[in-house]
């Protein structure tokens, strides 16, 4: 795989050249790098699964360039979808809607609905404007393992699957976009990210069930997701760990240091905007330190931290997969 400045004009047109050819290509966005391919081009989008090992019932993220592209693929866009468009695109909120035919199904994995954002990160803006196109992409990562956050996790997991990424540098947020998609009775938020719960609620109500048996509710949300390939335990603190042979990936810089082998701080000073910066790339290496379980402190559930929590405990589960 070629690694290219996603900053220079040059790398950008070559992308485009792949994307063109039916090509997939890595690129970052402010959320994790993503895995792109011309949506809508169904053979382009196969080669996405085919890289990363993903089942076909796990539909994709269709990304945009403009706010108005939204209504090329998406139908019946409800007023409060678009309050949040305004509030919070270009950036880490996708929308679950129904999609155009142009839609192919193997973008949303049959389903009558699109997941559809617009990522704020230079380089992808740059990208989906020269391709003129939107690219569907997923975090791009080997099914069910953690989100890369920089252009060397890609290299790595991706190592000799697709031909290029791009790089624009460490994600910014670190973590994933919000999902939502709009009940009757307000937004239901399908997977916690980048966007949190309150700053939604500024703007819409937020509901905590789904009426309609219709909607797709799950995403990615197969209990093992974003898991490392060792075990992990969640804990209130340091004094819980037990085994030495560990690793332990603090929230905060912890006042006793744990008997683990390797310590990583998320935030010293207890930030969770830090802390979620930081979150998969301190994983990913502690991942591949020769240790039996890597040891994760809780985090506050509020703002951001919901979405750690929401990837923790997933990544904790994996042993019950
Ligand atoms: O931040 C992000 O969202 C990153 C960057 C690259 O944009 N993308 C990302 O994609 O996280 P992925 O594929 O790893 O996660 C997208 C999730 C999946 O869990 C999928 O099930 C859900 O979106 N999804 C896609 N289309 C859907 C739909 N029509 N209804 C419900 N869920 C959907
Ligand atoms: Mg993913």
């Amino acid at each position: 795989m070629e690694i290219v400045n996603g900053f220079e004009n040059s790398s950008v047109v070559r992308a485009v050249e792949l994307l063109n050819n039916g090509d997939v290509v890595a690129f970052p966005t402010e959320t994790v790098y993503g895995l792109g391919a011309d949506a809508l081009n169904p053979y382009a989008v196969a080669k996405i699964f085919e890289a990363k090992n993903r089942p076909h019932f796990d539909p994709l993220i269709v990304h945009v360039g403009r706010k108005e592209w939204l209504h090329d693929y998406a139908e019946d866009v409800p007023q409060d979808a678009l309050k949040l468009i305004d509030a919070f695109w270009p950036g880490p909120l996708t929308l679950i809607l129904q999609k155009k035919m142009c839609i192919p199904d193997i973008v949303t994995a049959g389903l009558s609905t699109v997941a559809i954002r617009m990522p704020s990160h230079a380089v992808a803006l740059e990208l989906i404007e020269a391709f003129q196109k939107p690219i569907a992409a997923p975090s791009a990562n080997p099914f069910a393992y953690m989100s890369p956050t920089k252009v060397t996790h890609v290299a790595r997991m991706l190592k000799g699957k697709i031909p290029m990424a791009l790089d624009g540098g460490d994600s910014v947020f670190g973590i994933e976009s919000t999902i939502i998609s709009f009940q009757s009775h307000g937004v239901f938020i399908h997977r916690h990210g980048a966007i949190s719960e309150e700053e939604l609620s500024e703007y819409v109500n937020i509901v905590h069930d789904i009426k309609t048996d219709s909607v797709y509710r799950s995403p990615g949300e197969l209990p093992y997701h974003y898991a490392p390939m060792k075990p992990l335990k969640i804990v209130h603190n340091v004094d819980e760990v037990k085994i030495a042979n560990s690793s332990f990936l603090a929230f905060r810089q912890p006042v006793t240091l744990p008997i683990s082998r390797y310590l990583k701080v998320l935030s010293k000073t207890g930030d969770l905007k830090e802390a979620a910066a930081n979150f998969f790339s301190d994983l990913i290496e502690l991942d591949r330190e020769d240790i039996d379980i890597i040891y994760a402190e809780r985090v506050p559930e509020t703002g951001i931290g919901k979405a750690i929590m929401e990837r923790l405990k997933k990544a904790s589960k994996k042993g019950a997969k």
